[in-house]
């Protein structure tokens, strides 16, 4: 009998429960989006703006269009300190101004990358780009060594073997006609990364067709597109009616090749170790891997192989798509202006002579019209042209209160278009960064490398390589462009890229 009057009771409790739980929730996530929403009212946005739905879909699918629609708003809200535009129901701010970057990037709260970096999660884990809190914290500490001038000396030996093969790679194009360079200078710079990043050289310039970089441009364009559609964001639907099984398929492709290289250099080096001859090797080249088998954090524990592999796989992106977008840059610019190219050659052969030399530390110091050519190009065309954080407090930019959660979004290709402290801004001139021509300009005026706490571990790695390259290319050959500043069509999906490559002519030098 008292279970019989129980029974009924003890469901009534649970619904209860359950409906109160719900209820709780519901408010909860409601009430966050309501207090973002309402916060956000006043700051100038996209028309076409619908609860839930946000800006999503207004929002170009394809990487180009999408790239373009940015850079329109930016254009059209320039006068504005910073717009909003909503995705789904996460908002976002977007700053293209020197004084509203500033506010976030120079402050340690807002740290977190944005919420649609998790997408790149399943490729990157959470490696350094992509990691928070702690665990960035304490990867960032144990990395930084990695980097240091002494042990990037010892790439300069990779770097010029690799330029040696694009060199006569070149050679067979010189007078040929039109050329598409972009290919080979990215696969010249992946032999450079994975050899340096991996130590192991897997000739991805004499066997074009590499599967790995076809991967890999895939898979920036399958997470660009992910995170404009909000409605793939729930795993089951993407993989249900998504590119979910493409992006696994691609995905497998990406970490095949990554893990297959860590597997076979950690034999590598336990065949060394165990070796009786130490001194075989010689003086083998250290690798970043290397470095990162033997680090450990400061309870002397190592990197697990995750751990490693998430490094490698944020290397090997970071540090190979990014630094060939910017030297294809620099070289379709320097195409287009024979003053420029005419003054970069001039100081080769003050420093080179007409030597074919590979380059040194003491000439990389020497090239400083060449570095601000590489900086100007990264202005106009920066490889990486949007990151975006998380608010992670409530937070004031130029009077707009900024709600915790939402994300900041900056646009460094619009930030750097700033004609106060660049004048005619779409007008190529490296002596922009002449030092003279720098004073008074402000620190977050200029960002390719982003700026603050969170900047570009591997910046100096990039420059290194970028002068090895472009020296060696213009002390042999002289370029010229076959594109217009509209045709070249700069598509943005993680990383800065010209549509249709870069079309350029080349000549052999008669001083070579
Ligand atoms: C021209 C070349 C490069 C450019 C323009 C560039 C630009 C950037 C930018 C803008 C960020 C911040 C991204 C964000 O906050 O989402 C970044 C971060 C990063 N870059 Fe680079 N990068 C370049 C080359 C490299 C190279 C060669 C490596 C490694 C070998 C590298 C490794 C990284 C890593 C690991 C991070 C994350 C740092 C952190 O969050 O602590 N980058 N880079």
């Amino acid at each position: 009998m008292a279970v019989l009057v129980g029974t009924p009771s003890v469901t009534l409790i649970c619904v209860s429960v359950f409906v109160a739980v719900l209820t709780y929730i519901t408010y909860k996530l409601l009430s966050g989006y309501l207090y973002k929403w309402f916060t956000l009212k006043k700051v100038p946005g996209m028309e076409g703006t619908y609860p839930f739905v946000g800006n999503a879909l207004s929002l170009k699918t394809s990487s180009g269009a999408f790239f373009r629609q940015i850079e329109e708003l930016c254009q059209k809200f320039y006068g504005e300190p910073l717009f909003k535009m909503w995705i789904g129901p996460v908002p976002f701010v977007i700053l293209c101004h020197s004084e509203t970057v500033e506010v976030i990037l120079n402050n340690s709260v807002h740290m977190d990358k944005a919420m649609v970096y998790n997408f790149l999660h399943p490729w990157l884990g959470t490696g350094l780009l992509t990691s928070t809190g702690e665990k960035w914290r304490q990867r960032r500490k144990m990395l930084t060594p990695t980097f240091h001038f002494s042990i990037l000396t010892d790439f300069l030996e990779v770097m010029n073997e690799q330029t040696a093969v694009l060199l006569e790679k070149l050679d067979k194009k010189a007078g040929t006609g039109p050329y598409n360079c972009f290919s080979d200078v990215t696969l010249c710079a992946l032999d450079i990364i994975c050899e340096t990043a991996m130590g192991k050289s897997i000739n991805a310039q004499k066997d074009s067709h590499s599967k790995y970089v076809e991967c890999v441009y895939r898979m920036s364009d399958i997470v660009t597109q992910r995170q404009r559609k909000p409605w793939f964001w729930p795993d089951t639907l993407y993989h249900l009616f998504g590119d979910g099984r493409i992006h696994d398929e691609t995905l497998k492709v990406l970490h095949d090749f990554t893990f297959k290289v860590i597997r076979e250099r950690e034999e590598e080096i336990s065949s060394m170790e165990s070796s009786e001859d130490t001194n075989q090797e010689g003086k083998k080249r250290q690798a970043l891997l290397d470095m990162l088998l033997k680090t450990k954090d400061e309870h002397g524990n190592k990197m697990s192989h995750k751990d490693i592999q998430e490094e490698v796989d944020t290397f090997m992106f970071e540090g190979h798509d990014t630094t060939a977008a910017a030297m294809n840059w620099a070289l379709h610019l320097l195409g287009s202006r024979p003053e420029e190219l005419r003054k970069v050659q001039e100081e080769l052969q003050e420093v080179f002579g007409s030597s074919d030399r590979p380059v040194n530390t003491d000439d990389l110091k020497k090239l400083k019209y060449l570095e601000c050519v590489i900086k100007e190009a990264l202005r106009l065309f920066p490889s990486v042209p949007f990151f975006a954080r998380t608010i992670c407090e409530d937070c004031h930019i130029k009077g707009f209160k900024i709600p915790k959660g939402a994300n900041a979004i900056i646009v460094t290709y619009a930030l750097h278009r700033d004609p106060r402290y660049f004048p005619e801004p779409e007008e190529f001139r490296p002596e922009r960064f002449l030092p003279e021509n720098s004073v008074g300009r402000p620190p977050y005026a200029y960002i390719p490398f982003s700026a603050g706490l969170r900047n570009c571990i591997g910046q100096r790695f990039a420059l290194m390589e970028e002068k090895v390259v472009l020296s060696s290319i213009l002390r042999k050959f002289t370029i010229q462009s076959l594109q217009t500043r509209e045709e070249l069509q700069p598509i943005g999906e993680l990383i800065l890229r010209p549509e249709k490559g870069i079309l350029i002519k080349l000549e052999r030098r008669e001083t070579s």
